[in-house]
């Protein structure tokens, strides 16, 4: 049993490979550390005296009720981190009462992760739109609460540790929802070439708002748009029918160089006004990086990397108990009795170095 919820980052065993295509971010990995960095800067002062008791950290994500203000992350090919990959930590998702996001590149099919779990489906932009429609349609058949359509990657960023690696996938870990129905034959983003150089061939670098305003208009579930840094962008997606933006630098691993998602956070929120959900993700480690994110106006986060750890350890519903707890235990030291105390709160980017 971890003590808290970044243990199992260390209490993972992987292949080394598989451990840095997690852990690794894109160019030097200043985004990725800047997220790290960013989160530790931020202060929140805690109110006292409020006879809070039991917080509440109940809410609805999106039309989705939620036991907390979390979903997890779509990350890619979880069969890497246990055998049975998604199905694993989806049920855990749904156990603990938070959507859980499937990736498009999920390795294995949508249909049965949506059996396990409430779920949402995670969108990338590929070259083939009859593919795009094909997945959207799969998805909502499948019962998917929501869409969230990626927009920073254009092209996958240059991940330094992957290279150096030359890390590929092994031959039973595919992208299970981008096989070819009627031949059964794999598409270009599966079989042994490097993640980098398959995904190149399939994602649409010229992915535009446009194509944004189409994908509007031949769904109706909530629509988010995760990857979004410039409020300026925040606003276009609102403009082409978003329901809600995802503030994230994608964990460090697109655009090196962008600002962490905590620092572009509150300008996005003014931009759109508190009424507007707004997510956010990319280095959230905790209970108390969760209460941070949400006092700087987030409405909810998505979480990563540790999930994937916790997977590795088959352990990711101990994981998400821990969260929670994490997260109950600092609205109790904030003094905050429910979500909308610790909106509250007051909160500042202190430059104060800590270590
Ligand atoms: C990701 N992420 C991601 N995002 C997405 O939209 N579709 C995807 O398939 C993936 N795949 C993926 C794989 C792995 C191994 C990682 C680590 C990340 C990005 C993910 O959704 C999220 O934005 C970041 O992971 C958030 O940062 P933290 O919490 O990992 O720091």
């Amino acid at each position: 049993m971890a003590d808290a919820f970044n243990d199992y980052e260390q209490l993972a065993v992987l292949p080394a490979g598989v451990r840095d295509f997690v852990a690794g971010g894109s160019g030097a990995e200043l985004t990725l550390r800047r997220n790290r960095a960013a989160l530790d800067a931020v202060t929140v002062t805690p109110r006292v005296l409020g006879g809070v008791g039991c917080p509440d950290t109940a809410t609805t994500i999106l039309g989705t009720a939620a036991t907390l203000p979390i979903a997890v992350a779509p990350m890619a090919y979880q069969r890497l981190f246990h055998p049975e990959g998604e199905l694993l930590l989806a049920a855990a998702a749904g156990s603990a009462g938070i959507p859980y996001v499937i990736s498009t590149l999920s390795s294995l099919p949508l249909e049965k992760i949506a059996a396990v779990a409430p779920s949402w489906f995670q969108l990338y932009w590929l070259r083939d739109r009859t593919a795009v429609r094909a997945l959207i349609d799969r998805a909502t058949e499948a019962g998917c609460g929501a869409l969230m359509v990626t927009v920073d990657v254009p092209v996958m960023g240059r991940r330094l540790r992957d290279v150096r690696n030359s890390f590929t996938l092994p031959p039973d870990v595919i992208a299970a929802n981008l096989v070819d129905k009627s031949t059964e034959a794999h598409s270009t983003l599966n079989g042994a070439s490097a993640v980098a150089a398959h995904t190149a061939t399939a994602f649409d670098p010229a992915f535009s708002w446009r194509d944004l305003a189409w994908l509007r208009s031949v769904t109706e579930i909530p629509l988010l748009v995760k990857g979004i840094l410039d409020p300026r962008d925040a606003l276009a997606a609102v403009d082409a029918g978003a329901d809600s933006v995802v503030v994230s630098n994608h964990g460090g691993r697109q655009f090196d160089g962008a600002p962490a998602s905590i620092d572009a956070l509150g300008s996005v929120v003014d931009a759109l006004g508190n009424d507007f959900p707004v997510l956010l993700d990319s280095g959230i480690r905790g209970g108390t990086d969760v209460l941070k994110a949400l006092a700087v106006g987030a409405d909810a986060v998505l979480v990563g990397r540790p999930l994937l750890w916790a997977l590795a350890v088959g352990a990711p519903d101990e994981a998400l108990a821990l969260l929670g707890r994490e997260l109950r235990d600092a609205m109790l030291l904030a003094g905050c009795a429910d979500l909308a105390a610790v909106a509250d709160l007051a909160t500042e980017r202190n430059p104060w170095p800590i270590s």
